[in-house]
């Protein structure tokens, strides 16, 4: 999602931008508490069949369980944002603390975006207790959470990774989020959730493309390493984890296996190409890779060539 372009004064002019969108952020700030139509959800299916992950999948189910498989789909993608939002929380407080100059012109709209991710979460957190869902992930143990730890550590330490790990945290639920905004059947609740979350997150968007070429010209040789070569594995983990296998174990299907299997539909994979492009654009615009050149991971995670072009 983009916002409306801003006159080219603006655009100039980095503090410029930086004023506009936290005015924005003032003068558009939603309290989810009373914006929403709460208690409205009801019992029934949240996302359309062609929404649902498992869509192009041969799996035989019944019309309940595809209503509860919407339910546990939505709320281990609210679970996954509320982490994410939070890990992004505690990562640029950091940088608020540990600064050598308060008066950075980039930490008013930062903290902006930090008082918005936190009523995000709490606005996600009140939707999981409406969706009821009781799906376990197995994610959250072993190989998986040790990884992603790991992934948090890095990031703390190296702003560009941790910029590049920000833009796909917010490209990917802004797709993901488009898709179901704009369908007619999608829950109202939801619908209206996702709309207000994508409105916020254009901001954020464009804050992150902001600050990316600055962080990319400080990042020294083994962040852009990570960045060309270990980001774009995270990033696909990032995706497919965001419906995790314990999901599909609540309606009777084989978790690891579906999860793996619904993951490699072409349906699914079109998804992921979509969202995560603009990723790719990015470190394409700071010249992170020379243009004729995108590395493997990347082509196979955006669905590109090696100009960045597309692949049909
Ligand atoms: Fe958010
Ligand atoms: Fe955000």
């Amino acid at each position: 999602m983009t916002l409306a372009p801003a006159p080219a004064a603006v655009r100039d002019d980095p503090t410029e931008r930086l004023r506009r969108l936290a005015d924005l952020s003032v003068r558009r700030a939603v309290e989810p508490d009373t914006e929403f139509a709460w208690g409205t959800l009801g019992t029934g299916a949240v996302l359309p069949d062609e929404l649902l992950s498992i869509h192009g999948l041969a799996v035989d189910l019944t019309p309940q369980q595809r209503t509860q498989l919407s339910r546990e789909e939505v709320a281990a993608m609210l679970a996954a944002g509320i982490r994410f939002e939070a890990m992004l929380d505690a990562i640029l407080s950091l940088w608020v603390a540990h600064a050598d100059d308060l008066r950075d012109p980039r930490f008013p709209y930062l903290l902006h975006e930090v008082a918005e991710e936190t009523r995000h979460q709490r606005a996600f957190l009140r939707l999981l207790d409406e969706l009821g869902a009781t799906a376990a992930n197995p994610l959250d143990h072993g190989l998986a959470a040790r990884a992603r730890r790991r992934i948090a550590r890095i990031a703390q330490r190296e702003r560009a990774f941790f910029c590049v790990m920000l833009l796909a945290g917010e490209e990917i639920p802004d797709h993901l989020q488009e898709l179901a905004s704009e369908h007619a059947d999608t829950a109202p609740l939801l619908r209206a959730i996702n709309r207000y979350h994508r409105a916020e997150e254009a901001r954020h968007l464009s804050f992150a493309r902001m600050l990316l070429p600055d962080l990319w010209a400080r990042a020294g040789h083994r962040e852009r390493f990570r960045v060309r070569r270990l980001a774009p594995r995270i990033i696909q983990g990032l995706f497919e984890s965001m419906v995790h296998p314990g999901v599909y174990a609540t309606v009777g299907l084989p978790g690891f296996r579906t999860w793996r299997a619904a993951h490699r539909t072409s349906e699914r994979v079109a998804i992921r190409h979509v969202a995560t492009r603009p990723v790719l654009d990015q470190l394409l615009l700071v010249g992170a890779f020379p243009a004729d050149r995108v590395p493997r991971g990347w082509r196979r995670l955006c669905g590109v060539d090696h100009t960045g072009t597309p692949v049909v």
